[in-house]
């Protein structure tokens, strides 16, 4: 039956009306599937050693290379619009083969970690990206072997010292963004026979080679030359991502993250039916620097896409979004509930 009246003389949808829960802004609001919530969003901020001023960052308008002054307001914006947490990465001003200062106490994102953990330290989740490329001279996530490449289990050892570094300066979880084999266990391990056993370990287990973190690039001044495809994964692969969370998990990740976001809203959703841990996704320097290109050709409604982008993104299944945008979002938010 159609649901018509008999003898209806227009053939129409029946008793089926899905626009009747579109039809107000109340009965939408009764019948949203996903929220967008502060606590949901995650900043990532970046400081950089030896300037007197924040730098703005030409790629990414709006973002900036924070002094450790500077860092303090943006973490106290952070923690005043409730968000989940602030990722933090740092630029030093002296780079080496080995990425010296990402293990040294007094480096500029040890520092960085220790004022977080100090000025909002009880209201957020003071994170820490955990890899070498912002303190390597050749620009790779790990330390090479004689002959150019990114050796992994040496690597290890290095990014081991950086998380006892990281959990010292007072980090309540260490995100390991390497990509290096067995650099979950490691980490963990480490970490526990320090006992840092409360410090979490966030994995960046399906983090692809991607065009979309060029402005990132800009932003941490990277001296890479070449690409990461030995280590990253490859955008082709979906079943990959799988078999990546899989190990991180058996490593004792906490959290694993996808990254890209929003090309890879897929493998986020595989990610998030079947991960028995809480899922984050990274939208990246390239998805906020092409909202805000075109939001300023006045090409898109900038607050509509943002909104929307990181709503996509809770919806394809991530618990938490690290997203440039964290703040302003989560003010527009509070104004909405
Ligand atoms: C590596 C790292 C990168 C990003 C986060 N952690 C860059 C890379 O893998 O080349 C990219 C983040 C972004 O593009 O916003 N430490």
């Amino acid at each position: 039956s159609t649901g018509q009246p008999s003898g209806a003389a227009v053939a129409g949808p029946g008793r089926v009306r899905p626009r009747r829960l579109r039809a107000t802004p109340a009965v939408r609001r009764l019948v949203r599937e996903v929220d967008v919530l502060p606590r949901h969003l995650v900043l990532p901020v970046f400081v950089r050693e030896g300037l007197d001023e924040p730098r703005p960052i030409t790629s990414m308008p709006g973002v900036q290379q924070h002094t450790l002054d500077s860092l303090k307001d943006a973490l106290a914006r952070a923690a005043d619009a409730r968000l989940g947490g602030v990722m933090l990465f740092a630029v030093p001003e002296v780079r080496d083969a080995v990425g010296s200062r990402a293990t040294d106490p007094d480096g500029i994102l040890n520092r960085a970690i220790a004022v977080a953990a100090a000025e909002v330290g009880d209201a957020l989740v003071v994170q820490a990206d955990l890899c070498l490329d912002e303190f390597t001279d050749h620009g790779h996530c790990g330390v090479l072997t004689p002959d150019g490449r990114v050796d992994n289990d040496a690597t290890l050892v290095r990014y081991a010292d950086m998380a006892l570094a990281q959990a010292a300066a007072g980090a309540h979880l260490v995100g390991l963004s390497g990509m290096m084999d067995g650099q979950v266990a490691v980490v963990r391990d480490a970490l526990d026979a320090a006992g840092y056993d409360e410090v979490a370990v966030l994995a960046y287990a399906a983090k692809y080679a991607s065009a979309f973190y060029g402005p990132f690039r800009d932003a941490v001044e990277s001296q890479l030359v070449g690409d990461r495809r030995t280590y990253q994964m490859d955008p082709a692969n979906r079943r990959e991502a799988a078999r990546e969370v899989a190990i991180d998990v058996a490593e004792g990740a906490d959290v694993v993250m996808v990254k890209p976001a929003m090309s890879y809203l897929d493998v986020l959703a595989d990610v998030a039916a079947s991960s028995p841990v809480p899922v984050a996704a990274y939208a990246v320097s390239g998805e906020y620097a092409m909202i805000e290109a075109a939001a300023a050709a006045g090409w898109i409604e900038r607050e509509r896409a943002i909104a929307e982008s990181v709503l996509s993104i809770r919806r394809a299944g991530a618990d938490s979004v690290l997203t440039y945008h964290a703040t302003e979002l989560a003010g527009w938010l509070a104004e909405e509930y």
